[in-house]
């Protein structure tokens, strides 16, 4: 599905999965704001598809970074039709291991970031209707170990996407899930660290393989973007390989 002239916000949007999104959208036709911490890789986004791109260094649990992305989609872009709340940074540990400073990473990041965007986005979003994609993880549905802040902070993201996709209905904004799985440098990493958790999370892949955020995840995204899902709302949509099955 084609995506021209939509003007979407991608957090987290510089690398990674939201990295792919980025790449996929330009290719389908979008202007993009692409928020992220990392601003080598931000640069380098914007070196690689031109001028239907901007990039905003910042971090994603500042209001005011959402509230810049917001500014600056509607001054070079002239509105706003999707956000994809992507960026989430988080630490595993067991829950009786876990800091303080990591809970707030992960809620802070994650679900905070999360809300404030949508706050943001909500009057230009309200004008012509829109589509927002939030981020869950199936981890989160099936508690996995060392995962409570993260999982914590996932479920709350599907929480809110639920309420504001009834709550929003009427303005014709449309606010769906996606759980991925997928093999990005942040999982190559994970995997390393625990390599047994690593081995039964692929064992119970019935594809056989982590996603490719490119081909496997990305496109899924994007059909939530676009028109294609105009009678779709307040889903959770799997892009896992068939991993995690919600009933
Ligand atoms: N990779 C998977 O298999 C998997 C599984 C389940 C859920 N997810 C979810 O998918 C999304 C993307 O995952 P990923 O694996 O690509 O993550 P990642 O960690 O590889 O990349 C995330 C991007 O977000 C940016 N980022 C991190 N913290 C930020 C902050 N505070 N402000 C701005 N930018 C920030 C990073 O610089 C990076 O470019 C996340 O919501 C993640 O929880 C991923």
């Amino acid at each position: 599905m084609q995506l021209e002239n939509k003007v979407v916000i991608v957090t987290g949007g510089a690398a990674g999965i939201g990295g792919a999104i980025s790449r996929v959208l330009v290719a389908r036709g979008a202007k993009i704001v692409a928020v992220d911490l990392n601003a080598e890789a931000g640069d380098a986004l914007v070196s690689g598809l031109g001028e239907n791109v901007r990039f905003l260094a910042g971090d994603v649990s500042d209001k005011a970074v959402a509230e810049a992305a917001v500014k600056l989609a509607k001054q070079d872009f002239g509105g706003l039709d999707g956000l994809v709340n992507n960026a989430h940074a988080s630490r595993q540990a067991m829950f009786n291991e876990l800091t303080e400073e990591q809970w707030d990473l992960s809620f802070n990041t994650g679900f905070r970031a999360t809300r404030q965007f949508m706050a943001a986005a909500y009057p230009l979003l309200a004008t012509n209707g829109g589509s927002v994609v939030n981020f869950g993880s199936g981890s989160a549905m099936v508690g996995q170990m060392t995962q409570a802040a993260y999982a914590s902070a996932k479920e709350a993201i599907r929480g809110l996407s639920r309420v504001t996709a009834n709550e929003w209905a009427k303005d014709n904004i449309r606010v769906n899930v996606v759980s991925p799985m997928a093999l990005t440098d942040g999982v190559k990493a994970w995997s390393e660290a625990y390599p047994q958790m690593y081995q039964d999370s692929l064992d119970k892949i019935p594809l056989g393989r982590f996603g490719d955020p490119e081909t496997d995840v990305a496109p899924i995204v994007a059909f939530l973007l676009s028109d294609d899902s105009r009678y779709m709302t307040g889903q959770t949509v799997m892009a896992d390989g068939g991993a995690n099955k919600l009933y």
